[in-house]
């Protein structure tokens, strides 16, 4: 039902863009009271910190630019799955899209490194690699040929799988259909778990699951309260087998259409969005956590990493040898993973 009511909220709302779209006015160019309505498609829900998180950079920029921008956030796929969100940020019908990165790797494959499984050592590295703004900025301009640029990232935690049953040890995972984001080395990280990847938007987990056309899937703790996944797949097991970032991106015409300073508001306000984002992720998860095993009956489960770890451990230099465009990325983060080596305090 949900997912229906948000399928027809979507098309209604996309064909009203794409209207005024061919109707001559550009995504930002729409005016109310004379000001530019600034499009931000988001996929979580209002409870989710990149809501919080983007209501801040709305409050930033009208508070700096408000009498010529007005920012509206479509969060809950409203605006459609994170696939079509970056077609229409292409197109300038929206201005700014969050997404998971494995979204990116058909427009830029260096992307494909984070899908890795146990790609960061721990979070520290992982935090160091991503704040690493001097080399992050090449990885974040990978895409400008397609019209779109990153402005910054959100921390999603770490994924993990979840199913209607316990899963353990690898064997576990054997056979089940498991959804992944829709991208090519998310396939080849679930199929080389010996699970069976099912790639499929976000916003189709939830009934999939329900009817049990797919076993399960794997992601943060909070796709199991925000996203009710933890309604139909009770077992939760710490695999913790990638870190994920979220990234904003950006129309690139539209941020290049801006004078320099208006553009430096969009970028501060965009890193106020993501250090309140990255600020109340731990305590969001731990409110996640206790829901989900408190209220909706969830049993999560703390398995031998290690064997999982070894299940994957070619997948690494599988990928590296099938594509050498990711290998200057990986191995900056390699510098981070040796830095921050240990790997215990994150669990
Ligand atoms: C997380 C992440 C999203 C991503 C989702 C998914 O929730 O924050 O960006 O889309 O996982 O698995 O699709």
């Amino acid at each position: 039902m949900r997912n229906k009511i948000r399928k027809i909220l979507c098309v209604v709302l996309c064909v009203g863009l794409i209207a005024g779209m061919t109707t001559g006015c550009s995504g930002t160019k729409q005016a109310s009271g004379g000001k530019k309505i600034i499009r931000v498609a988001l996929s979580q829900s209002e409870t989710h910190p990149e809501y919080t998180g983007m209501e801040k950079f709305k409050e930033y920029v009208e508070e700096k630019l408000g009498d010529k921008y007005e920012v509206q956030i479509y969060p809950n796929e409203l605006l459609g799955s994170q696939t079509k969100a970056i077609e229409l940020t292409q197109t300038g019908a929206i201005d700014f899209v969050v997404v998971g990165t494995p979204n990116l790797e058909i427009f830029a494959d260096v992307y494909e490194v984070f899908s890795m499984p146990y790609l960061f050592t721990s979070q520290k590295a992982y935090y160091a690699a991503m704040n690493d703004s001097d080399y992050m900025e090449n990885v974040y301009e990978s895409t400008d040929e397609t019209g779109l640029r990153v402005v910054t990232w959100f921390d999603v935690g770490t994924r993990n799988f979840y199913a209607k049953k316990p899963i353990n040890t690898p064997d576990d995972l054997k056979g089940l259909k498991m959804r992944v984001q829709q991208s090519p080395a998310s396939v080849k990280m679930a199929n080389a778990f010996g699970a069976a990847a099912s790639p499929m938007s976000f916003g189709e987990v939830y009934t999939a699951i329900q009817q049990g056309v797919i076993d399960g899937a794997e992601n943060n703790e909070l796709a199991l309260t925000d996203n009710k996944h933890g309604e139909v797949a009770k077992y939760y097991s710490y695999t913790m087998h990638q870190m994920i970032p979220d990234v904003l991106i950006a129309n690139l015409k539209f941020l290049n259409g801006l004078s320099e300073e208006e553009r430096q508001v969009f970028y501060d306000a965009a890193e106020v969005a993501s250090e309140t984002e990255r600020d109340a992720w731990t305590t969001e998860v731990e409110k996640a956590k206790k829901t989900a095993e408190e209220d909706m009956g969830v049993t999560f489960i703390y398995p031998d990493i290690s064997l999982f770890k070894e299940k994957v451990s070619n997948v690494q230099n599988e990928m590296l040898d099938a594509n050498p465009d990711i290998r200057d990325l990986y191995d900056h983060i390699q510098l981070y993973n040796k830095q921050y080596a240990d790997t215990k305090e994150e669990k």
